[in-house]
């Protein structure tokens, strides 16, 4: 089993860059794909979640290609899937453990064979829904009655009420309301509403969702009325219940309301262009590590405009002690008080969760820095997430010493004295996962040496594949970091660690990681161009540094890694992207307090771009050739000066040609430019503290 350990982290401080919003993205892709035209859509978000809808849109024969610029093309089909299975040879679509997915899918699956079969001699097209054993539990119930009972056909392969479906063509006559329950997912709500337009178009009228029984995550619903509207679609409510949440209903008109002709149906009409929206649950995570590592942490992407719902996490940290700043494009989360030695204070509370039902999960570890008991309520959907969510959460907190209650729809968390280091499990759902990432901060009772390990934490493909490497970085923003670049042999290495020594400061060498991945690949006999091998090594290599001395599988290897065939084989590997990202969080979890400097090819560049100081250190080939051919020879090892030479032209070329971070000097970046040919080590030394100061003094 994969594992993360996350050491103690004092703060958290920066500026994030949100992932684009899973809701948002996957409204957008399904909206695209049935409308008529093509979309341009930038911002997407890119993860598990996201990859099954676009899978199954593909399956079904939607064009989706990629632009220069990065951006995702979708050709729509005018509501008309062009694949469509028979009932011989169904079409199966996987939609993994994406709800989202699922249910939007399959009413506008129902509503786009049935428009296809209603100008046909006979109704054709079969599709299956499936996905992962955790799908299959997941409940669907209430949208297929809504939907058998305007006519579909959809049988229960497995159990009744859940997943896998089969779907059969049908011609579906006119109705002029459709009803649902949505008391356990809003998606249900979602879903009808998006295929709406393609039944108003079919019956040459307007189509009225109605919702039977109370509505909960209600914002969601406002996030498809608003996508449905950059389509040209417009949803009008009335609401019958007094709070507003109950026997809602939405009368949906389509983008071009045409009496019925089979072959024109313009339900939706693609935007042209729609730039996706930074993910506001995403963002939870970032904001309350502004608030229980002190913060600032600003997250860029979503802001007060926003109707996502999950933006509203951030009134909840403000009622446990956050400051919070609004902006067009950014939320901005720090501590308001602080303890006497400096700890940020958090208060607990009692909340209403309905509205922000994902990001209230992010809740639940702040509660364990809290003073007081915090209860979270009306969180009954938790429990047919991507598991039992509130029994998730409780047994995980109780490993840390919360005693937790929980109840049907809440949870009751009455914090530790102290807090324990703990395994989580998590479930294969990614907010466990990311939530308790959270816990990695020092908590005022906690003893030096307390670690956070995450099992499984692959979970986070299915929203945010990045999170942990980004986590690292808010953590690393909190720290001063000397960022310090250049070449082979360029007296980078000792002059680093002298620059860490005078300031009192961590230092990483960020070669020795690759050279200690190219001794350990040489020991195994992997060839080097083996990248899913070698990215899985360096995600558990066993490596230790202290006191100058380098540790491989607890063995001391400091001269090892020096040797020139295992700095050529780095140096091979180390233009391997998935390499490379395996060992960027490792990275970045070396900026400690007081100070961190760092030296290599990338770290201002890539894994400390935030860093106060970046240096770009070089010597010219001849004279780093020499500088090496001397250290040689005083450690009685034989070298040629011509064959080092040729060495390190190669590698210079290799590591800043190369397609993923390479060695680069950009002038105007703010990065100094440092010469060593003619300097001593003391001169290059003081050159970079009088950097550091003066970037300090700023
Ligand atoms: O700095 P060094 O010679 O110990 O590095 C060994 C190799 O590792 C080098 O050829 C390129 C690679 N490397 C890298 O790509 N990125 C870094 N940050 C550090 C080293």
């Amino acid at each position: 089993m994969s594992q993360i350990t996350l050491d103690l982290r004092d703060a958290a401080c920066g500026t994030v860059s949100l992932p684009g919003s899973k809701s948002l993205s996957n409204r957008a892709l399904l909206l695209a794909a049935i409308a008529q035209g093509q979309t341009e859509l930038k911002g997407l978000l890119s993860s598990d979640d996201t990859a099954v809808m676009v899978q199954s849109l593909r399956s079904l024969g939607v064009s989706i290609g990629e632009a220069a610029d990065g951006s995702t093309l979708v050709q729509g089909v005018a509501g008309k899937f062009p694949n469509r299975g028979c009932t011989d040879a169904p079409l199966v679509l996987f939609v993994g453990n994406s709800g989202l997915t699922i249910r939007t899918l399959l009413p506008v699956l129902v509503a786009s064979l049935s428009l296809q079969a209603a100008g046909a001699a006979q109704p054709d097209g079969c599709v299956v829904l499936q996905g992962v054993a955790r799908m299959h539990e997941r409940p669907i119930g209430d949208l297929v009655e809504g939907l058998r009972a305007v006519g579909a056909q959809i049988d229960y392969l497995q159990a009744e009420g859940y997943p896998p479906l089969r779907l059969r063509a049908a011609v579906l006559p006119p109705i002029d309301q459709i009803a649902v329950r949505a008391s356990t997912s809003s998606q249900f709500l979602t879903g009808l509403l998006q295929a709406a337009p393609l039944f108003a178009c079919q019956w040459g009228m307007p189509v009225t969702v109605r919702v039977d029984g109370a509505l909960i995550s209600r914002p969601y619903i406002d996030l498809t009325c608003d996508m449905l509207a950059r389509f040209g679609v417009t949803v009008t409510e009335r609401t019958a219940g007094p709070a507003g949440d109950t026997g809602a209903e939405f009368t949906v008109c389509p983008a071009v309301l045409a009496p019925h002709d089979a072959d024109s149906c313009v339900a939706m009409r693609a935007p042209g262009y729609l730039t996706v929206e930074g993910d506001a649950s995403s963002a939870s995570y970032f904001l309350a590590a502004g608030l229980v590592g002190g913060g600032p942490v600003r997250v860029t992407g979503v802001g007060q405009a926003s109707r996502q719902g999950d933006i509203r996490f951030a009134d909840a940290l403000e009622k446990m002690g956050a400051q919070v700043v609004w902006g067009e494009d950014f939320i901005e989360v720090a501590a308001r008080q602080r303890s006497p030695d400096g700890r940020p204070l958090l208060a607990a509370i009692d909340l209403d969760c309905n509205h922000i039902p994902d990001a209230a999960m992010t809740l639940v570890p702040l509660a364990l820095y809290a003073e007081g008991s915090t209860r979270l309520r009306n969180i009954g959907s938790w429990r047919v997430k991507e598991t039992d969510r509130i029994a998730a959460m409780a047994t995980e907190a109780r490993k840390f010493g919360a005693d937790v209650e929980e109840g049907p729809d809440f949870i009751l968390v009455h914090p530790p004295a102290r807090l324990r280091a703990a395994a989580v499990q998590t479930y294969d759902d990614h907010r466990v996962a990311m939530s308790f990432s959270l816990l990695s901060f020092r908590h005022a009772a906690d003893a030096l040496d307390r670690t956070v390990t995450i099992l499984d934490p692959g979970c986070v493909v299915k929203t945010f594949p990045d999170y942990f490497d980004i986590f690292a970085d808010v953590c690393a923003q909190a720290v001063p970091v000397i960022a310090i670049d250049g070449p082979t042999a360029s007296g980078k290495g000792t002059v680093a660690a002298r620059v860490a020594e005078a300031l009192g400061f961590h230092y990483l060498d960020s070669g020795a990681l690759y050279r200690l991945l190219a001794l350990k690949t040489t020991r195994l006999g992997l060839p080097y161009q083996d990248e899913p091998a070698l990215a899985s090594l360096a995600t558990g290599l066993d490596i230790g540094f202290s006191q100058g001395e380098v540790w491989l599988d607890g063995e001391k290897v400091t001269e090892a890694i020096r040797a020139e065939a295992v700095g050529n084989r780095a140096s091979e590997i180390a233009a391997l992207p998935d390499v490379r990202r395996a060992l960027l969080r490792r990275q970045r979890d070396f900026a400690r307090p007081p100070g961190l400097v760092a030296d290599g090819r990338d770290m201002g560049s890539v894994v400390f771009p935030e860093a106060q100081t970046k240096i770009f250190l070089t010597a010219s080939v001849q004279s780093r050739a020499e500088r090496r051919f001397k250290q040689l020879i005083d450690k009685g090892i034989p070298a040629k000066l011509e064959g080092l030479l040729a060495d390190l032209q190669a590698r210079d070329a290799r590591d800043s040609s190369r397609a993923v971070a390479p060695l680069k000097y950009v002038e105007g970046s703010g990065v100094v430019f440092l010469d060593t040919t003619s300097k001593t080590i003391p001169q290059a030394v003081e050159a970079i503290l009088q950097a550091f100061r003066s970037r300090r003094s700023d």
